[in-house]
């Protein structure tokens, strides 16, 4: 293997990492044979730098409290950011509970985002046999990839930062869920942005200061600015999508700090590790919510850990965020939803809630392929490795083609609402050796 001698000279190997692997390396992830030794290397270069390798400032485990003000059940995407906000108030003890490790080295790196779809870090879940989409997958399933990782699902997924239209949150709102219109959310969204383009983005939708770093990626191919090109010749504007607008192309901005990814466990406990009312469960799986039956306060999880069952109390709440697939089954585990179906798993009815499992819906994707011979994309090798390792920038740093995303209205939206109903994701021109497939996606 041939790779400069910036190599040896440039990365520096300061920090002191234990050998303990968090997950999937590199290697293991990456299918294609001729890959696996450069791909290795790349591994102990990665992590030789702290600010990607994650277990250089592990999150400590001190000795459990016998009770918690909190316990959130699920460290992803959400969980990560209610631990870290609740655990702001000193006296509060605030347990979060996570069935997965902490993130492998690696998943830092935005060009590798599929590697990890289907590895360790992936719960992996596929859906009953579809009769009329996935048809071209095994017995018929969609693949609905996962993250079962400290981070959850903001450590697998394209990282775009996109907060959906204004008019989906009032929608909610008008059901009935308080609190959720889009100007009551807003400032929530500002008060977590650290938006380093704040003079790129619309103004009164963005803000500086937050624990979540906001920039677009450092690198865009060649190819990101031609798609954008083509949608002004259609008569779209290239715009801010989370911001006066909803109808438009855009280089989205993403959830990346300096060209590595920030998933909400970086951004928002990290900084926190040495909290000490706040303590982190990793490894541990919730089997189910302690339940007072007649009061029908919930007092406490049951967990599995090494093989055995355990409980740990909470005085003030349990809060479940573990996604759209697990937090029902948690609850469903817990006695909380169609007393039938329950019945039928032998689980005692605290609660019938005929929702609870039902009702679940996942953006419709229609996959177009092409094939572009574009010779302006280099290849990963050794030269676009060290451009990242040394200075975050280059093919490594961004995803490609896929921080491209247009959103318009079909024939049957309304067009006086702004509130599209398709959006466009691209794909490809990525330095992984891991193939897109043609019919699955992670969300982003
Ligand atoms: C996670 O837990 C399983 C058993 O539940 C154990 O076999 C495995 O070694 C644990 N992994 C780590 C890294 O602690
Ligand atoms: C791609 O374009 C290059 C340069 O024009 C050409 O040499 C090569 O044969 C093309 N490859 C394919 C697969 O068409
Ligand atoms: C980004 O990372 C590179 C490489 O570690 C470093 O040289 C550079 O100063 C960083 N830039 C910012 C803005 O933090």
């Amino acid at each position: 293997m041939n790779y400069p001698k910036s190599v040896e000279s440039g990365a520096q190997m300061s920090c002191n990492c234990p050998v303990t692997q968090p997950g999937p390396t590199l290697a293991s992830t990456c299918g294609g044979a001729p890959f696996m030794l450069f791909m290795g290397l790349l591994e102990v270069f990665l992590r030789s730098q702290c600010d990607l390798e994650d277990p250089c400032g592990r999150l400590e485990q001190s000795p459990l409290f016998p009770e918690y003000d909190f316990i959130i059940v699920g460290g992803g995407s959400a969980g990560a950011v209610v631990a870290s906000r609740l655990s702001e108030i000193p006296e509060w003890r605030v347990l979060l509970v996570e069935a997965g490790l902490d993130e492998p080295t690696g998943t830092q790196v935005p060009s590798m985002f599929l590697n990890f779809l289907g590895s360790d870090i992936d719960w992996g879940y596929q859906t009953e046999a579809e009769s009329e989409a996935c048809l071209n997958e095994n017995e018929q399933r969609c693949y609905w990839p996962r993250g079962k990782v400290l981070g959850g699902t903001s450590v697998l997924n394209g990282m775009m930062y996109i907060r959906g239209s204004r008019k989906d949150y009032d929608d909610w709102s008008k059901l009935g869920n308080e609190g959720w219109s889009y100007n009551e959310a807003l400032p929530y969204f500002l008060k977590s942005e650290d938006n380093k383009q704040i003079d790129k983005v619309d103004r009164g939708y963005h803000s500086v200061g937050g624990l979540l770093t906001v920039s677009q990626f450092p690198y865009h191919p060649p190819l990101s600015r031609a798609i954008i090109k083509g949608g002004e010749e259609l008569g779209f504007k290239s715009r801010d999508l989370n911001g006066e607008k909803h109808i438009g192309f855009s280089i989205a901005q993403t959830t990346n700090r300096n060209g590595s990814r920030l998933s909400t466990a970086r951004a928002f406990l990290r900084p926190f590790k040495h909290r000490r009312n706040l303590q982190i469960l990793l490894n541990t799986t919730v089997s189910r919510i302690l339940i007072n039956p007649s009061t029908k306060e919930a007092y406490g999880i049951e967990y599995l850990k090494n093989g055995g069952k355990e409980v740990i109390y909470a005085t003030k709440e349990v809060i479940v965020s573990g996604g759209a697939v697990n937090s029902p089954q948690i609850l469903i585990l817990s006695g909380i939803g169609p007393a039938d179906h329950l019945k039928e798993i032998n689980v005692p009815l605290v609660q019938n809630l005929p929702g609870v499992g039902q009702n679940l819906h996942n953006h419709v994707a229609f996959f177009v392929n092409f094939n572009i011979n574009d010779t302006n994309s280099a290849p990963l090798n050794w030269a676009t490795a060290m451009e990242y390792l040394l200075f975050r920038d280059g093919l490594m740093s961004g995803t490609g083609i896929s921080e491209v995303t247009a959103m318009i209205n079909s024939k049957y939206a309304n067009p006086s609402d702004d509130h599209p109903d398709l959006q466009f994701f691209f794909g490809g021109f990525l330095p992984t050796t891991t193939q897109i497939s043609n019919s699955s996606s992670a969300d982003s």
